[in-house]
């Protein structure tokens, strides 16, 4: 599949949030990449409903929310009711994983598990079959425009082959650090899903950047 481009509105103006979601929808962007943050899973505070409610009157492509918070199953159907097209937990936050995922699922949104820079690909050997997405993190949670981490790289390809040796259609999505000089290896590595904060909105010309981190240019 040809894969996508999911800016983090993290790295959006927030004081010209409509201005910069209409930026997306314009653009050859592919998804809105939603970074929620609790201040206890991660040491940083980002946005919650309200705000989420707001992106969601104007977006007009599907909304991918991140959630980087402990207990997370307390939420799922209030970002249902926000909008939310994939909701996605994180690995470490959640004791009965499974369960988190079915319930997403039977709220009728596409189900993510983000993995924290340390976490083996090799724990979601159980589950891979019964989730949407994985996303891949490769910073450490918590901030943008942070350094791609390298090591992801071989994470990419031993889930690309998880999946592949497995019935699951799982999208592998790569959050952290991603822009014009590492997209191309992270997609031929077999990722389908390149989150892009710092690399569309501090780019000078963001739908040009878009296209090229989409192989169009
Ligand atoms: C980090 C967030 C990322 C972040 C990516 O905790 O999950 O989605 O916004 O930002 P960039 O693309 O700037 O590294
Ligand atoms: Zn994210």
């Amino acid at each position: 599949m040809q894969h996508l481009i999911a800016p983090s509105i993290l790295a959006a103006d927030f004081a010209n949030l409509q201005r910069d979601i209409e930026l997306v929808n314009a653009s050859e962007a592919d998804w809105f990449h939603l970074d929620v943050m609790d201040g206890v899973f991660v040491p940083n505070i980002s946005f919650g409903m309200p705000v989420i409610k707001a992106i969601a009157q104007h977006a007009k492509k599907p909304l991918d929310v991140h959630l980087m918070i402990v207990d997370p199953d307390r939420y799922i159907e209030e970002f249902k009711n926000l909008g939310a097209d994939v909701l996605t937990v994180h690995y470490e936050a959640c004791t009965h994983l499974h369960r988190t995922v079915q319930s997403i699922q039977t709220h009728g949104m596409k189900a993510g598990v983000a993995l924290n820079p340390h976490t083996p690909v090799e724990g979601l050997k159980d589950i891979i079959e019964d989730v949407d997405l994985v996303c891949l993190m490769s910073v450490n949670p918590g901030f943008g425009g942070q350094k791609f981490i390298e090591r992801t790289y071989d994470k990419v390809r031993a889930l690309r082959k998880m999946i592949d040796d497995s019935t699951s259609c799982a999208l592998i999505e790569i959050d952290g650090g991603v822009g014009p000089e590492n997209w191309e290896k992270l997609v031929d590595a077999g990722a389908n899903v390149l989150v892009a904060g710092s690399s569309t909105f501090r780019a000078s010309d963001p739908h040009a950047a878009v296209r090229k981190m989409k192989g169009m240019q």
